[in-house]
């Protein structure tokens, strides 16, 4: 009987795996990350550096999440075995959601009417309309394409930067770095959907917010490494950027006196964009280790070459 060593969620989530696996995976034992020191199939979010590679039966990892980015910091970790992202169909649904919402949240002035509420201060506004506000989507993948499709059926203009063509349906697309300053200067509301690589470490700061039209909006679901915080809340403050709503921190938890959690022009959420739950993600990996037992690849497969 194959073994699933699970440390996603600690010791507080592992009944709650443990039950659904049983449910999905009967024939598949479950064990505690700390209870075990080898097994078939690992399950984590960010393990310890090194654990992995003391696992010498280790089949398969699996993320716990869609980016992979605290399971390969770890010099060790094993990249001879295949690193499988978390993307049950749910997850790209529900990042298509929280885009949708957050777009629909910066053009209608959400944040604005939160603190009027708050002050108990009728107040009303202008606002655009989703066809006057072209979105720019950095990042095409899994998450990228389903919010492209949502945000188009909510009457954005949606244009996408990614390293290679993906032929979306309405989508005008640019390519690699070269067109990125033309994607910047036709984007009225950035929304970025990158992997945490070296190329995309801190692509959110002062340079790139200057590409953009004065007054432009920003969403961040993807990972705090993408963005200089201090550069957005300065951008805010300077109306180059006129709203933004960030998911994701470094650190997180975000420290309760960072002064982003006050900025009037800022929403902040605390990276709940898209986390399917714990049953569906457990079916997903049942479903990738019937495939693997069955002598088939997994996937979508982490690709260590292109670093995401
Ligand atoms: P993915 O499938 O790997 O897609 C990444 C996209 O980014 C691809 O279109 C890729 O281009 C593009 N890209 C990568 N490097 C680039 C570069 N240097 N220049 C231009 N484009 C580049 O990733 P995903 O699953 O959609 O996840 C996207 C992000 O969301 C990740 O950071 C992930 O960690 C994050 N995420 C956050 C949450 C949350 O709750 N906040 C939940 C899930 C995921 P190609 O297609 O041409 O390769
Ligand atoms: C969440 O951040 C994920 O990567 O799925």
């Amino acid at each position: 009987m194959a073994t699933l060593i699970i440390k996603s969620g600690g010791r507080a989530a592992f009944a709650e795996w443990q039950q659904h696996f049983a449910d999905c995976a009967p024939g598949l034992r479950t064990v505690f990350w700390d209870d075990a020191q080898d097994a078939d199939y690992a399950l984590v979010w960010d393990p310890e550096p090194g654990r992995l590679a003391a696992m010498p039966g280790l089949r398969c990892v699996f993320g716990a999440g869609a980016g992979v980015d605290l399971i390969v910091r770890d010099p060790d970790w094993p990249r001879h075995l295949p690193l499988v992202r978390m993307t049950p169909t749910g997850a790209a649904q529900r990042m298509g959601e929280y885009v949708a919402w957050a777009a629909l949240h910066l053009i209608r002035g959400g944040r604005r009417m939160a603190l009027s509420q708050n002050d108990g201060r009728w107040e009303d506004f202008d606002h655009p309309s989703a066809p006057d506000v072209r979105v720019g989507l950095m990042g095409l993948g899994v998450m990228g394409t389903r919010a492209a499709g949502m945000l188009r059926a909510l009457g954005f203009p949606v244009a996408g930067w990614s390293r290679a063509p993906k032929g979306i349906e309405g989508v005008q697309e640019f390519i690699g770095p070269d067109a990125l300053p033309a994607f910047l200067a036709r984007t009225d509301l950035l929304i970025c959907l990158l992997p945490a690589t070296q190329a995309t470490r801190h692509i959110l700061a002062a340079p790139l917010f200057a590409q953009l039209p004065r007054g432009a909006m920003l969403i961040n679901a993807a990972r705090g490494w993408h963005q200089k915080l201090d550069d957005v809340l300065a951008a805010l403050d300077s109306g180059q950027l006129s709203a933004a709503v960030l998911d994701v921190f470094e650190p997180e938890p975000l420290p309760p006196d960072n002064p982003a959690w006050s900025h009037p022009r800022l929403t902040v959420t605390p990276h709940v964009a898209s986390l399917p739950s714990r049953a569906e993600r457990a079916r997903f990996v049942a479903e990738q280790i019937a495939v693997l037992e069955g002598g088939g690849v997994p996937g979508p497969l982490y690709d260590a070459v292109r670093g995401y």
